[in-house]
């Protein structure tokens, strides 16, 4: 018996064994019912040789049984459809995320032109995202940015302008600075994600100093550096807090000016917004006998652009398909 205990291979024959030995009509039964018909001295000795076998039958039984189901368990894993085991064993490489390295290029631009680096909360109040940009309460330009609100005029930032703000407050002109980071709006659509990244830029110094010249070369300068030869057009527009304001467009990278789908048929990119910083904002934080300009643009529609991904949400759904393309 002990050695079909130990040689048995499954739990269904192991239950078999349990049964014929502790069952009602099992072995042990039948030993026990003996007892009855031995004289009463005999008794004690015979009950305790049994109950010494009963334990040491119900020991090897339990063993078994751990032992058994430890490797019906096993089996189990091997068998079933998600082997946790499998590993490929090819080491491979990571790569920058296809925004992270336009910015990081974006950024060696602009350090190389003696811009320093500012950075600013992300959970933003009223009075730097929008009151000191000249965007008064009610004021219809708001609407331009849907945004997130939290309780007691607290908001996530819509835009990085609220860092000239901040960095013009804590520090005295000159200022050189770009801002890079994410941004956050209620929108979502083909180029539209609620969380995407801008960079800033703000360059302040005395009355004179700083012009519209300044700002078209740099700018200039910068497209060419992110987009080779391209054509650069600067465009009336508005923003509340520049005056006078342009867009910046560049020849459609695609069509070569042509026109194309990806341009509209207008052989035109429009690639970031730019102006003179407006009074206003200077009045609201306090600096007098100055001027300025300052510029910003989204660094998501250049990664797109340089890489023809035409589907912005697609850049953060962390496929590994696309995100290995750019290993
Ligand atoms: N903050 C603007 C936006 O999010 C972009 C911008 C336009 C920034 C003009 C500027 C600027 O600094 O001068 O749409």
């Amino acid at each position: 018996m002990k050695r079909s205990i130990k040689t048995c291979k499954s739990l269904k024959d192991l239950e078999q064994l349990r049964l014929s030995l502790f069952g009602k009509k099992g072995s042990f039964a039948k030993e026990f019912a003996k007892m009855k018909s031995l004289p009463n001295s005999e008794k004690k000795d015979f009950a305790q040789k049994l109950n010494a076998d009963k334990e040491l039958f119900l020991n090897l039984l339990n063993d078994k049984k751990m032992i058994l189901e430890s490797e019906a368990i096993e089996q189990e894993m091997r068998d079933g459809s998600v082997d946790m085991t499998l590993f490929d064993s090819t080491p491979t490489s990571g790569a920058l995320h296809p925004v992270m390295e336009t910015m990081d290029k974006m950024i060696e631009y602009f350090v190389s032109m003696n811009f320093s680096i500012e950075e600013g909360p992300l959970v933003e109040d009223d009075f730097h995202n929008f009151e000191a940009l000249n965007l008064p309460k009610y004021h219809p330009a708001r609407d331009m940015q849907d945004t997130f609100y939290f309780k007691d005029s607290m908001l996530l930032r819509t835009h990085t302008s609220p860092v000239q703000i901040r960095t013009m407050l804590k520090e005295k002109p000159p200022i050189r600075i770009i801002s890079p980071g994410a941004v956050f709006r209620r929108d979502y659509d083909l180029t539209h994600t609620p969380m995407f990244h801008q960079i800033e830029g703000l360059v302040v110094d005395k009355e004179g100093v700083v012009s519209f010249a300044n700002l078209k070369f740099i700018l200039e300068d910068f497209l060419k550096y992110m987009f080779g030869d391209v054509k650069v057009r600067f465009r009336p527009s508005f923003f509340p807090f520049t005056e006078p304001s342009a867009e910046v467009d560049i020849s459609c990278i695609f069509c070569k000016g042509e026109g194309c789908r990806v341009c509209s048929h207008t052989g035109w990119l429009e690639i970031l917004g730019s102006g003179v910083v407006d009074p206003n904002v200077f009045d609201a934080v306090g600096y007098k006998d100055v001027s300025g300009y300052a510029f910003g643009l989204g660094i998501e529609r250049v990664a797109m652009l340089t890489h023809k991904i035409p589907d912005l949400r697609s850049l953060f759904e962390g496929d590994l398909r696309l995100l290995e393309q750019f290993r």
